[in-house]
């Protein structure tokens, strides 16, 4: 059984510092650095290829980064080996990271042989140890929580995109995390239904809860967000408060990707 981290006091969900990684030859982050202050959504914008799934992969060490610091609540990541080597030491690390900062992704990724509810809460009875029969309760709270309590029987097959994606949400509030990561959560989606979604995040949001989005919606950006960063060719090319930077962006790259049709 994973025991779920404790917070510690005022220390950030997460904070990186001067991340790199490299797929090969290709350095595709370049010394990335950030900090996510507990109930604060911080957003990643930039263009196809600029590095944001993969940083968000490299938060929850989904991916292996080559050099930097992760902290996860203060407490920095565990390394051995240098360089492309290193790997982190500690498996109970890794285990609460994942547990704790947990994914939403833009193709849902719903195990398709079994039911929403099963999608639920299997993690936290496989993972955790809860007991089935609580989760079970708990996780027919968060498909109404999120708009689908009717499809907790149904197969991911039976649901349109924007009640799946919704399911993944609740999916990934089961673990109680201490964030969620959104890789693009309604880039997948016809518009109607991601307006589904858009709410429900929203809702996460005002609830105080700690999020990093990465989103191509920069409507969604500019409602949600405390801070937003530009990634340009893995690095941070510009970054702010979401009425400054997506009005005023200074830097030619920015000002550029906001024009170049970004949904606004
Ligand atoms: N598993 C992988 N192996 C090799 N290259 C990858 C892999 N994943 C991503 N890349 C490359 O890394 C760069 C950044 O990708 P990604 O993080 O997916 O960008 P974004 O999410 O901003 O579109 C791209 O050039 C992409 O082709
Ligand atoms: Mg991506």
């Amino acid at each position: 059984m994973t025991k779920k981290a404790t917070p510690s006091a005022d220390a950030p969900v997460l904070e990186v510092r001067g991340l790199h990684k490299k797929y090969h030859d290709l350095e595709v982050l370049k010394g990335v650095s950030f900090s996510a202050p507990r109930g604060k959504v911080v957003t990643f914008i930039g263009s196809s290829g600029s590095g944001k799934s993969t940083l968000l992969r490299c938060c929850n060490l989904l991916e292996l980064s080559h050099a930097g610091d992760i902290f996860f609540q203060g407490e920095a990541v565990a390394w051995k080996g240098d360089g492309i080597r290193r790997q982190p030491a500690s498996k109970a690390q890794v285990i609460a990271m994942r547990t704790n900062l947990s994914m939403v992704f833009q193709q849902f990724n719903l195990w398709s042989h079994m039911t929403v509810l099963d999608n639920v809460i299997e993690a936290p009875v496989t993972v955790l140890g809860h007991p089935r029969e609580e989760m079970r309760t708990k996780g027919l709270h968060l498909l109404d929580k999120v708009g689908i309590a009717d499809k907790a029987d149904a197969w991911p097959s039976q649901l349109s995109g924007g009640q799946q994606q919704r399911a993944a949400i609740a999916r990934a509030l089961a673990m109680e995390p201490m964030a969620i990561l959104f890789d693009e959560p309604t880039s997948a989606l016809d518009p109607e239904l991601e307006q589904e979604v858009v709410r429900v995040i929203k809702a996460l949001a005002e609830e105080g809860r700690t999020m990093l989005l990465v989103t191509h919606d920069m409507r969604l950006a500019r409602d949600l967000s405390d801070q937003v960063i530009f990634l340009h060719e893995g690095r941070i090319e510009e970054e702010g408060a979401p009425e400054i930077l997506l009005e005023h962006p200074k830097s030619k790259r920015l000002q550029q990707f906001l024009s170049a049709g970004a949904v606004t």
